[in-house]
């Protein structure tokens, strides 16, 4: 049988390298998120035999199985860099794959080839290939780091098919792949970093993870707007996603796991960057409290939980009299969103009205926080900015505000008031209806709602 009469050609197509966004015609502006110029021609996947075919020519019978099984479960790998293994859910899965996403210049490299080290200290076998770096490059960054005697190997090679070919041959536990961006298969016939040409390297190397058995980790860069450059279709084709992210002008940098199939997902691993390279920060808000003002009018200390740990950052509100029509609402490290929401809550619930007046607020430290638990510490701030009253020292303050006003309890309130404890806060503001424990022997005040706060803590209504 002819079987070349049943394949589909192929028909050309075009897609945005920003976005991944797919179109039948070039046009010069993406309508998926608007970049000008990026739109390039490319050459899909073979869409295998067509429909016919399939119906009527039989493939091989597959083997069903159910799902209990005497196998132990693959055993998980440590790096002993335990903020890596913790935001990987407890070490390395053999046959895995992880995108390590982040901005240029953020320490990607530097985290990987730690890692790299770590790995090979443990006594697993790694390979570390660079596509951007020379290995006289790479080997001069790892002699600065002290690693130098670490028994990672290297290679700078960006071709795909020796890279497998040497793989196969190795057959490492850990494969590092620096930068996805960079590799190209020969069979896809595009410039590398497009988005054909990432896609097709990406599925190679997964592909490779799961029949090798070795660990396969991708460095991905990452766009302005904080999607990964061209690929965004890398991340549903990986078991683990994880972003490298810090602000410019802060040494600290947060790992940030936003997709693992085989642990929690909102789990942080907090480094700070220094002279000899990514130093672990055990207690990250020792450093986020570390250089905290004497207590002032506008600052709160909220205590948050990132992941499975507790987190405490200040929260810094600034209210001003405006000379706008339309007044500033600008906001740092917090959803600019939700601070309207607070303000609306407390304008419409307590009559304090936020009606001409700037209003700044800021999350020191230059962490970004998305949980809704810091609603009442907002709140608080916005309040003791616009009150001229501080909250008392040594307080910390969670809880999550509805739209009526009232507070609604969060989740591990003991465990956040433990850890302010342990950093020597004395006193708590909670919603009521948590579930608090021993308190780690603070004094509390649970809140029933808005209207209580104001009256009880700033003495107004
Ligand atoms: P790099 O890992 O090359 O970033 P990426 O791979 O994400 O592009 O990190 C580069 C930055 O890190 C550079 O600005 C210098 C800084 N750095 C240090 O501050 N200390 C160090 O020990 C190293 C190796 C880098
Ligand atoms: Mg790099």
């Amino acid at each position: 049988m002819d079987q070349n009469k049943n394949m589909v050609k192929p028909i050309t197509q075009f897609a945005c390298s920003d976005c991944g966004m797919t179109y039948k015609k070039w046009t010069g502006r993406c309508d998926g998120c608007g970049a000008w110029n990026s739109i390039q021609e490319e050459v899909p996947l073979s869409q295998g035999p067509s429909k016919k075919s399939l119906g009527t020519m039989k493939g091989k019978r597959m083997a069903l199985t159910d799902l209990t099984t005497e196998e132990t479960p693959p055993q998980r790998t440590l790096s002993g860099l335990s903020e890596l293994d913790r935001v990987l859910g407890g070490g390395l899965v053999p046959s895995s794959a992880t995108l390590v996403g982040g901005d240029p210049g953020i320490g990607k490299s530097t985290l990987l080839l730690q890692a790299a080290a770590a790995f090979a200290n443990a006594g697993h076998s790694v390979v570390y290939v660079s596509g951007e770096e020379a290995t006289a490059q790479v080997r001069m960054r790892a002699q600065r780091l002290g690693l130098g005697e670490s028994s990672v190997k290297l290679a700078a090679e960006t071709n795909l098919r020796d890279i497998l070919t040497t793989l196969e041959a190795e057959k490492p536990d850990l494969c590092i792949i620096d930068s996805i961006q960079t590799m190209w298969v020969d069979t896809v016939d595009s410039a590398p970093g497009s988005v054909s040409q990432v896609r097709a390297s990406a599925h190679e190397l997964t592909t490779f993870a799961k029949r090798f058995g070795t660990s396969v980790i991708l460095v991905g860069h990452v766009t302005k707007d904080g999607q990964i450059a061209g690929p965004r279709v890398v991340e549903h084709m990986v078991d683990t996603v994880l972003y490298f992210e810090g602000e410019r002008g802060h040494q600290f940098r947060i790992l940030r796991a936003v997709k693992n199939r085989f642990g929690p997902a909102d789990e942080i691993g907090v480094f700070e960057m220094t002279g000899m390279g990514l130093a672990e920060v055990t207690n990250p808000s020792a450093l986020f409290l570390g250089d905290r003002d004497a207590p002032a009018p506008g600052s709160v200390v909220f205590a948050g939980i990132e992941g499975t740990r507790p987190l405490l950052v200040e929260i810094q509100a600034l209210v001003a009299p405006s000379q706008l029509s339309q007044p500033r609402r600008a906001v740092v490290g917090w959803d600019g969103s939700r601070l309207s929401m607070i303000l609306a809550v407390l304008e419409a619930r307590t009559g304090i009205s936020f009606q001409g007046l700037d209003v700044y607020l800021n999350v020191a430290g230059g962490i970004r926080i998305s949980e809704p638990a810091a609603d009442l510490a907002v709140a608080c701030a916005l309040l003791s900015a616009r009150e001229d009253a501080s909250i008392p020292p040594e307080t910390v303050v969670f809880g999550e505000l509805s739209l009526s006003g009232a507070l609604r309890p969060v989740s591990q309130a003991e465990n956040r008031l433990k850890e302010a404890a342990k950093l020597g806060f004395t006193a708590a503001m909670a919603p009521k209806g948590c579930k608090t424990g021993d308190a780690g022997g603070m004094s509390l005040r649970l809140l029933p709602d808005l209207i209580t706060l104001v009256g009880e803590v700033f003495g107004a209504g």
